[in-house]
């Protein structure tokens, strides 16, 4: 269990992946919480919208959603990416 970082390949996802990916798309607006964005790490606000469930959520992301664009910036993004962002920043500390 404490391989070094030569480990990675193994996970499909690995979670510097999706951190790369957040960086390039959702972060340019859920970091600052621009135009109400449920800010990036804010588990309160997340947790509101957690309440609608996570299929709601990722068919928001990929639809829009009010001031939410439709994809948040990543286009070629899958449904389980979304979901991955979407843990991301309702689950990061910071
Ligand atoms: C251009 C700015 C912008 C980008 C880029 C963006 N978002 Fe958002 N997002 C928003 C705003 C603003 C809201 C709040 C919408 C509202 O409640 O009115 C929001 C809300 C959400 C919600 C909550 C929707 C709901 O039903 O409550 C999810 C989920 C979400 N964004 C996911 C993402 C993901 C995943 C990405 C990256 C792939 C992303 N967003 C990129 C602006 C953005």
């Amino acid at each position: 269990m404490r391989a070094e970082a030569s480990d990675e390949s193994a996970q499909p996802s690995a979670p510097r992946e999706i951190a790369q990916l957040y960086q390039r798309t959702c972060f340019s607006c859920h970091s600052s919480g621009i135009n109400g964005a449920p800010r990036t790490g804010d588990q309160q606000a997340w947790a509101a919208r957690m309440d609608k469930g996570m299929d709601t959520l990722v068919h928001n992301a990929r639809e829009g959603f009010q001031a939410m664009p439709p994809r948040g910036l990543c286009f070629d993004c899958s449904d389980e990416e979304y979901g991955d962002l979407i843990l991301l920043m309702a689950e990061q500390a910071d």
